[in-house]
């Protein structure tokens, strides 16, 4: 059952809770969950049915807030300063201390800010007190909702409530430009428009392309994650020297070896919860070769497979 409430409490409990909650920004309605807890956001890309880990907005309650997660430069800064609240997506380097999911910025070493200005997306994000990760709230490849009834009619069962604040205004999703580069680049047109933010920049802004899934070239790697390791997808059994991620309970024959779990009980939710973090934590561990045991193509591991093919294709260089 999908609540549809205007109270904003209530949604800001849920959220704390770990459930999902449609809510209401200028631009579309957002599918919402505490950005802090994986396996909420795990929950979030199963709701959508994305066949792919998209790195998701995440929407702050002010500019300090949002400074604690990512590195605002100083073309960052003037367009928080000249846009915020307002229907603009910043995307700037992520903190090592930051407390975002790593499965929201999908693994990525940048991070997509917003500080949206409808006010009841204001009160929600003062009451949950913690950043919310939130797409559009629509199904993955369907258009994105500018009413309550949207959502109840292609999310509801799959969220816990929608928070009802009529019509969105603006009814396109925000402007999203990256201040990752050397120099801040365009990566989709929305609410806010080009020539405005060219003249606050007092230069033109660069094409980017919004959530690229390989490098293309040597500059982009820094704002690009890939694990450093080589991976194998598929394995039944490690081979020497390779760390095994595992998912459900490998062989008896190989429980000696190093291992780490996705999910000992091969739930699927909890393996997308896992995946980026285990991935990384290996690599701040300097391991050379990992063997992943294969994951289902259902639900969830559709987007697990399709982001661990990724990792495992080397960039060129
Ligand atoms: O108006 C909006 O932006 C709405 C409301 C709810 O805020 N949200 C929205 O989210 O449209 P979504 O997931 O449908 O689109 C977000 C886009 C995706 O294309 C994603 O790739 C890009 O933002 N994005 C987010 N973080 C990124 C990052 N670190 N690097 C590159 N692209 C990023
Ligand atoms: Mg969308």
């Amino acid at each position: 059952m999908t609540i549809v409430t205007a109270d904003p409490a209530v949604a800001a409990g849920l959220l704390r809770d770990g459930a999902l909650v449609a809510f209401p920004t200028e631009t579309v309605y957002g599918l919402g969950a505490d950005a802090g807890n994986d396996a909420a956001v795990a929950r979030l890309f199963e709701a959508k049915g994305r066949p792919s880990f998209n790195p998701l907005i995440i929407h702050v309650a002010s500019l300090a807030a949002a400074a604690g997660h990512g590195a605002f430069d100083a073309a960052a800064r003037k367009l928080a300063e000249a846009f915020w609240p307002g229907p603009l997506t910043l995307v700037v380097p992520r903190r090592a201390e930051s407390a975002v999911s790593r499965l929201a910025t999908a693994g990525l070493d940048s991070v997509g800010l917003r500080l949206p200005a409808h006010p009841m997306a204001q009160q929600l994000l003062a009451l949950v007190g913690r950043p919310i990760a939130a797409p559009s709230a629509n199904p993955s490849g369907r258009l994105s909702p500018t009413l309550p009834e949207h959502v109840v009619a292609t999310l509801g069962g799959r969220v816990a409530a929608v928070l009802d604040g009529g019509p969105t205004a603006i009814g396109v999703e925000s402007t999203i430009v990256s201040c990752v580069g050397a120099e801040p680049a365009l990566l989709r047109p929305g609410g806010v428009p080009r020539e405005a933010i060219e003249a606050v920049l007092g230069r033109c802004l660069a094409d980017g392309i919004a959530n690229q899934d390989r490098p293309t070239s040597p500059g982009q790697l820094a704002s690009h994650y890939a694990p450093r390791a080589m991976l194998r997808l598929n394995a039944v059994a490690p081979r020497p020297g390779e760390a095994f991620v595992t998912f459900g309970a490998p062989a008896a024959a190989n429980r000696g070896s190093e291992r780490v779990a996705l999910s000992e009980s091969g739930d699927l939710i909890e393996a997308a919860a896992n995946l980026f973090r285990i991935l990384h934590e290996l690599d701040q561990r300097h391991v050379a070769r990992i063997a992943i045991m294969p994951i289902p193509e259902t639900g969830l591991g559709l987007a697990i497979n399709d982001r661990l093919r990724r990792a495992a294709m080397r960039p060129v260089d």
